[in-house]
């Protein structure tokens, strides 16, 4: 190739890259608290450069339905890019697809099991494994009450290969008065993972969520 050739393919390239938005896997898996998802597309439509991509389990369309009341479209329509369930060979199923990491939210004790073992039998499962053999930052927001020896085994061995194990806990510091104003309060949180502030985020020491006053 002439080397004028070159370098010209070479700055298109690089500035294709530097227009190219930064992208969010995100997982939906089957456990309570499918509104969590729905509230982090929304919060990540706000972003600024940001995209998401969004794959779902079989299991979570039974508690989008339950817990929220939307189906399956409905929820399609808040993520940038959609892939299917079963589609192994999408390009979040690979790790030269570029992403800044993946967030399951909500995270089933199943799929927790399957991305502890590496059992990709679903695209989801997949692009997780994907995230962290490409040693990418992957946010997992568990939810199961009470739990077993087994879930706290899964998480503690993700958590010391530095997976980020955020589960969906109540919070009262922040002072909510509704389970939406706890629900943003974690996908917050999810989004400082990666560097994204929320509006209305209710930091603690912030004007919004001022520490008390010292007791005497
Ligand atoms: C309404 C409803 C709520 C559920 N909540 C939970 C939960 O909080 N945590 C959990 O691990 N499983 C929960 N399950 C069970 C999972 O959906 C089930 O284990 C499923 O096989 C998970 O599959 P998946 O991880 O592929 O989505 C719930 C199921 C239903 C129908």
């Amino acid at each position: 190739m002439p080397e004028g050739r070159f370098h010209l393919f070479g700055r298109l390239s690089n500035k294709a890259v530097s227009m190219q938005k930064k992208r969010l896997t995100i997982g939906m898996s089957g456990a309570s608290g499918a509104e969590l998802c729905v509230y982090l597309l929304k919060a990540l439509q706000q972003q600024e450069g940001w995209e998401s991509h969004l794959v779902i389990t079989d299991s979570a369309l039974l508690t989008l339905e339950h817990e929220v009341g939307m189906n399956e479209q409905q929820l399609y329509e808040l993520a940038d890019h959609v892939y299917g369930r079963n589609e192994v060979g999408a390009s979040i199923a690979s790790g030269t697809f570029k992403t800044e990491g993946m967030v399951i939210i909500p995270c089933s004790m199943k799929t927790l099991a399957g991305v502890r073992t590496g059992y990709s039998d679903s695209l989801l499962l997949r692009a997780a494994d994907v995230t962290l053999k490409e040693r990418k930052k992957l946010v997992l927001v568990a939810r199961e009450t009470p739990l077993n020896s087994i879930h706290l085994d899964n998480m503690l061995t993700l958590s010391n290969m530095g997976v980020v194990m955020m589960p969906a806990m109540m919070t009262f510091y922040n002072q909510p008065e509704t389970v939406r104003d706890m629900s943003l309060h974690l996908v917050g949180k999810v989004l400082n993972e990666f560097g994204l502030e929320m509006p209305g985020f209710r930091r603690w020491g912030s004007e919004l969520c001022k520490p008390l006053p010292e007791s005497k």
